[in-house]
Formats: structure tokens, sequence, C-alpha cells
């Protein structure tokens, strides 16, 4: 399994913000850019790989949503926003819900969700521009990039995870967030992975 975890400072987390202009609901249109460069196909999608949203904005953070495509679940390019929506409204306090198949939320942080990852022994990278280059690192089947959005990652946590975590590094750019992810998943297309 591939992953990705997106992480947004802003990003808000009430399914009322998804009602109106994405932009205004901390930048959740690029959230959802990312999302779909990492998981649609022409007319297909990547079941083998999972995004993980982790929302720091208003009114209730931090939420991780998880979102794995399956044969069950509800959804097509045109649903995305709607389907997000229905997570932030639909999770319950205290546990993590499966609200559609494959599409889970909870109120988890960014450290926690990433140490989970560790612990499960899944090779976390970190997607940064002066990172080695992501031609030349080795990457394992069980694999996670770590994102940010407009605003980058956060850099408490991420003084911490850089001691155990390679920083791989696209191009010499600073390339939008979703450019980053469609790069990733071209990459390890081509290594079969
Ligand atoms: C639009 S960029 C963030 C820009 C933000 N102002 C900053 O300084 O981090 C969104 C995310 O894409 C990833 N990214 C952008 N350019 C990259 C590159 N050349 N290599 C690897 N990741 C990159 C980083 O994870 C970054 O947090």
């Amino acid at each position: 399994m591939k992953h990705f975890v997106y992480f947004s400072a802003k990003g808000a987390t009430s399914g009322k913000a998804l009602s109106g202009d994405l932009m205004q609901a901390g930048r959740l249109d690029i959230a959802i850019h990312s999302f779909i460069q990492a998981i649609f196909l022409s007319h297909n999608f990547r079941r083998d790989v999972t995004f993980h949203f982790i929302l720091y904005g208003m009114p209730d953070p931090p939420k991780h949503i998880e979102i794995c495509v399956n044969d069950e679940t509800p959804i097509s390019k045109k649903n995305v926003v709607k389907l997000i929506q229905k997570l932030l409204y639909k999770g319950k306090k205290g546990e993590k819900t499966e609200v559609e198949p494959g599409c889970f939320v909870e109120k988890k942080s960014f450290l926690k969700v990433v140490e989970e990852l560790m612990e499960k022994e899944v090779e976390c990278f970190i997607l940064d521009k002066k990172g080695e280059s992501l031609r030349e690192v080795k990457i394992p089947t069980e694999c996670a990039f770590i994102l940010g959005d407009h605003e980058g990652l956060p850099k408490q946590e991420m003084k911490r995870l850089k001691k155990y975590l390679t920083p791989v590094s696209i191009g010499p750019h600073m390339y939008f967030a979703s450019q980053t992810v469609a790069v990733v998943n071209n990459e390890l297309d081509f290594r079969g992975i």
C-alpha cells in the first residue's frame, strides 16, 4: 500500500464549511486537487493508494480523514467534495468511523498518524524541495509521502520527523501540492511499486 499524508494548518474541519467556496475553507480546493491526483486514473482508481487528509483548521481540529477506494466506495470526480463533507458531518466523537466503505474519519494529530504508519513498518518520506532526488531514493512497496498545502508543513513537527525520515525532492522548483503527488505516483508506476 502507498500512502499520501496531506497536512493543512487551516483546512476546515466542519461539513458546513464545504457548502461554500473551498478556497475560503482553508484552501480545501488544494486538498481535493491533491486527493484526485493520488487516487484517480482515467476511468479507474488507484486501489493501492490511501490518502490521508490532516486538517488543523477550525472548528474541530485535528481531523484525520483516510480514504482508500474499494469496489463499494461511492466516489466519482463529481462528488469528491460531497464525500469529504459527509465524512466531516458524520465523524463520531472519540472513535474512528467508517462513514462510507473505505472512508474513515477520526480526531487524530499529524504526528500520531505518521507514527502509526511507521509502527506498521510503512517507510515515510517527507516531500521537500531540498531533499534527496526522488529518482535516486530506494522506495519499498509499503511507503508514505508527506506533503503540505500552500503554507507547507508544520515547522515544529517537521523538526522532529526529520530526525527519522528521509526528505525527498521531485525537482528544483516549488511545485503545487497536487503536482508532487502526480510525480510521485508516476515514479512509483515506472518502478512497478
Ligand atoms: C506549494 S508547496 C508549499 C509551499 C510553501 N510555501 C512552503 O514553503 O513549503 C506544497 C507542498 O508540496 C511539496 N513540494 C513542493 N515542491 C516540492 C519539491 N520540489 N520536491 C518535493 N516536494 C515538494 C512540499 O511538501 C510542500 O509542502
